[in-house]
């Protein structure tokens, strides 16, 4: 029996936004209205898939907005349909929607859902795909811990955010002798702590995937002040911790795909140098200046790619697949080894290597 012709397709972006969407969004519709094809905006990610709320897409609606920050359709990381956060008097009792996502799938008669998201995304809409939803995903975030593809888009413009915001702290740092510390995202990888450090010209760099020493970073700052470098700057993860030692969160909120709100170990590296070794410091917390703005030249055209090539997967009916980069060209693989293990920074990764030889300390003395 012939496959039917795939005519209507949803399209949303799940949790937390970052630079690149609408080039995604772009990449898909424009192709798509060319084909023939109707584009739904399901909006607030999963949201307005269990909600039923959605827009139809015309070419007007995606002209114009290759360069601009966060998305058309509006995104939440608290709206997980397996996992619904229902209020009752005052209390969030968890719940299972997904039965109303299948049923606005259907009745709004979609030939496809392209989801484009992390982690936490691409673990929902796989677990859509066994319901019988045509799911294509499309890997994003800032935080890059995504396996089965080289790069997410809006990392890259998350690391130029921070490697500006280190060359800010370098010009003050160096001005008043000072160690600042920088914290920034990346949630259980260090990728926007290694690559935006690496970027920035940071001289230490504290990553969740290796557990740091506090001497070797007094001994780092110290020593750079012997030898009349007499300021530092420190880029730490948001997720990294002292050996033996455990995160720093700022609270948690059950309402999220992941309840846990990391935040805090900048403030916390900068008391304990400050105490330790009496330098003067300073902490600043980068936040979601990491997620706003501009995507960069590097996320627009990835952004542009993934989104093409995800609608060409869905006309061909490919389904249960995301799209990925691999060196310099774009494939598929299937969402559920996307979703296998997170990718973190390995211990030998050239930019680890990179960093070393040229000084970066990562805050051990065994790389
Ligand atoms: O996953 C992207 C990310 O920006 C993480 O780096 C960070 O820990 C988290 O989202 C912050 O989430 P929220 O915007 O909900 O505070």
């Amino acid at each position: 029996m012939a496959k039917s012709k795939i005519k209507r397709i949803g399209i949303l972006t799940g949790g937390g936004d970052c630079p690149g969407l609408n080039a995604v969004i772009r990449g898909v519709t424009k192709p798509a209205l060319d084909h023939g094809l109707k584009v739904y905006g399901i909006l607030d990610g999963f949201e307005g898939l269990v909600e039923g709320r959605m827009l139809e897409l015309y070419n007007k609606d995606v002209s114009g907005i290759l360069a601009t920050g966060g998305t058309i359709l509006g995104s939440s990381n608290k709206g997980d349909p397996f996992h619904w956060p229902l209020e009752i008097d005052g209390k969030i009792k968890i719940v299972d929607r997904s039965k109303d996502a299948l049923k606005n799938y259907r009745s709004w008669n979609l030939d496809a859902l392209i989801v484009i998201g992390g982690d936490g995304t691409m673990h929902i809409t796989h677990q859509l795909s066994k319901m019988g939803i045509n799911v294509v995903g499309v890997p994003k975030t800032i935080d890059n811990d995504l396996e089965a593809t080289d790069q997410t888009f809006g990392h890259d413009s998350a690391v130029f955010v921070v490697s500006e915001a280190l060359d800010r702290l370098h010009t003050t740092a160096s001005a008043h002798h000072r160690v600042m510390v920088i914290e920034v995202m990346g949630r259980y990888a260090g990728w926007i702590a290694l690559n935006g450090g690496l970027a920035g010209g940071a001289d230490i760099i504290l990553i969740p995937e290796i557990p740091f020493d506090w001497n070797v970073i007094y001994d780092k700052v110290l020593h750079r002040n012997t030898i009349g470098k007499r300021f530092s700057l420190v880029c730490v993860a948001e997720g990294a911790k002292p050996k033996n030692g455990r995160l720093i969160t700022k609270g948690r909120d059950i309402k999220r795909t992941d309840p846990v709100q990391l935040g805090g170990i900048g403030e916390y590296v900068a008391k304990m140098i400050t105490k330790n070794t009496e330098l003067e410091t300073r902490f600043t917390v980068l936040g979601h200046l990491q997620r706003g703005g501009s995507p960069t030249p590097f996320d627009r055209i990835l952004s542009t790619k993934f989104g093409t090539n995800a609608i060409q997967l869905v006309i061909k009916r490919q389904f249960g697949r995301m799209v990925a980069l691999k060196g310099s060209e774009i494939t598929s693989v299937r969402i559920i080894d996307a979703i296998s293990h997170q990718k973190l920074v390995k211990r030998k990764d050239q930019a680890i290597l990179a960093a070393s030889a040229v000084g970066v300390s990562f805050g051990t003395e065994n790389l």
